[in-house]
């Protein structure tokens, strides 16, 4: 092919202005869904949004991210569907058993000698990680003298923590996961069957507060002894990841305990050095300054 003969606006792109021009309609997107919406994804890791936005534009049956903007800028369904896809709220009750029975026999003895409890749960998701937690704490005697504040920035996802109703068939692999996390009694006694769903005992929710947070954009709104942020800042990059550790610094109490996903690490931020190992395996740690 010979260029003078076609319009240069007819070249084909070669492969590196292919990914310019692919970075900049994403650089696009993202500021047109922040300056509309307010929802800041601009430091999310870029080879997963990468992903996720593609896939999402075929979701939409779209050929290219400027499509996906003019669709999400213009229809508010499509925003919410699009917040939803980039949220990846995969989660399970008793995820990473080994955490759960780590956090009961190291943080739980600390929790004893408090008056009063708060825990915030940051990016809980449809909120099993929290009945979790509300569960373990009813085991352990302590749920009454206990606040948990679950949060995430996905408002779909939230409602259906509220509800507390999940899939009957997920039920086999959390009695598994509960009983590896050293679970007392039968799983069955914390929720009750209807149909092809089971509706977590109201009891539970009793002592938990849901609302709207997002990492990237809101402040600290209370002072908490224990912060679980388990599987979302691993979506995050460095700069977002230190702010949000700023935000976690800045909202535990001495001695507060933070709990990290399995693929996770306070080494290497800005923090690290605010905290010491409770259990390196199962990343539990407790803020030291
Ligand atoms: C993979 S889930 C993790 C759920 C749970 N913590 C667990 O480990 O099973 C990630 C969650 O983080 C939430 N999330 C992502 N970015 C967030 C942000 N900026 N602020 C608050 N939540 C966020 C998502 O909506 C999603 O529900």
């Amino acid at each position: 092919m010979v260029a003078t003969e076609r319009g240069s606006d007819e070249l084909p792109l070669a492969g590196t202005d292919k990914n310019e021009l692919e970075n900049i309609e994403i650089e696009l997107l993202l500021s047109g869904v922040h300056r509309l919406y307010g929802y800041d994804f601009r430091n999310y890791a870029l080879p997963s949004l990468k992903r996720r936005i593609w896939h999402h534009v075929h979701a939409e049956n779209l050929s290219s991210i400027s499509a996906l903007q003019e669709k999400v800028l213009h229809d508010r369904t499509c925003f919410e569907r699009f917040i939803y896809s980039l949220s990846i709220p995969v989660t399970e009750m008793f995820r990473d058993p080994g955490l759960f029975m780590a956090f009961r026999q190291k943080v739980v003895p600390l929790l004893r000698t408090y008056p009063y409890i708060r825990i915030w749960h940051a990016g809980c998701s449809t909120g099993e990680e929290v009945y979790s937690m509300a569960i373990l704490l009813q085991e352990e005697g302590l749920y009454d003298k206990a606040r948990i504040y679950a949060t995430d920035m996905n408002n779909r996802s939230l409602q259906q923590a509220k509800e507390g109703v999940y899939e009957i068939s997920k039920m086999k692999q959390y009695t598994k996961n509960y009983l590896e996390a050293g679970g007392k009694h039968a799983f069955s006694k914390y929720y009750t069957a209807k149909y092809n769903s089971v509706i977590f005992q109201p009891d539970l929710r009793k002592n938990i507060i849901f609302a709207e947070h997002n990492l990237a954009t809101d402040t600290s709104f209370n002072e908490f002894n224990v912060i679980f942020c388990r599987n979302v800042m691993i979506y995050f990059n460095d700069e977002l990841r230190d702010h949000v550790h700023g935000l976690f610094c800045e909202s535990l109490s001495r001695f507060g305990v933070l709990v990290l996903g399995a693929k996770e690490s306070i080494h290497f931020t800005r923090y690290s050095d605010s905290y010491e190992p409770l259990d390196r395996v199962e990343k539990i740690y407790r803020k030291v300054k």
